[in-house]
């Protein structure tokens, strides 16, 4: 369970890369994932651009929902059953954070 100051400063952090155009927060945060892990980038089979959207639409969209804990619980199982049929396995998801990290001190600078 978040707390409301918890969620507060998500949403704030959140807010200062909701304000960079996604195609090009998108592909700094793409590149970034697959110079450190090339393996992935076969897994994407559609265009980049498109993912850049899709991908930060759906942080936007879960980043509202914090305050529904159950609703997004639910929202992320379900994305998460997709991803299991990208053949995306639970260690990727580590390498998600850490480029989301150092995305938001290349925005922050
Ligand atoms: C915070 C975590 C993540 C979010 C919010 C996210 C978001 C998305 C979204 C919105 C899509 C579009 C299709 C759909 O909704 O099913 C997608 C597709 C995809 N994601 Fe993720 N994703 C996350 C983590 C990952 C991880 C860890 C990987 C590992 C490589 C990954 C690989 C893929 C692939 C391969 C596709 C299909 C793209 C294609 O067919 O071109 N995602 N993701």
């Amino acid at each position: 369970m978040l707390s409301e100051k918890q969620i507060a400063i998500v949403k704030k952090s959140w807010r200062l890369l909701r304000d960079i155009d996604p195609a090009l927060l998108g592909d700094v945060f793409y590149s970034r994932r697959f110079m450190a892990h090339p393996e992935l980038r076969p897994l994407f089979k559609g265009p980049l651009e498109t993912q850049y959207t899709k991908f930060i639409d759906t942080l936007s969209f879960l980043v509202s929902q914090l305050h529904r804990l159950d609703e997004f619980t639910r929202d992320v199982a379900v994305m998460g059953q997709r991803h299991v049929q990208y053949g995306v396995k639970p260690s990727h998801y580590d390498d998600v954070g850490e480029a989301l990290l150092w995305t938001f001190g290349l925005a922050t600078v």
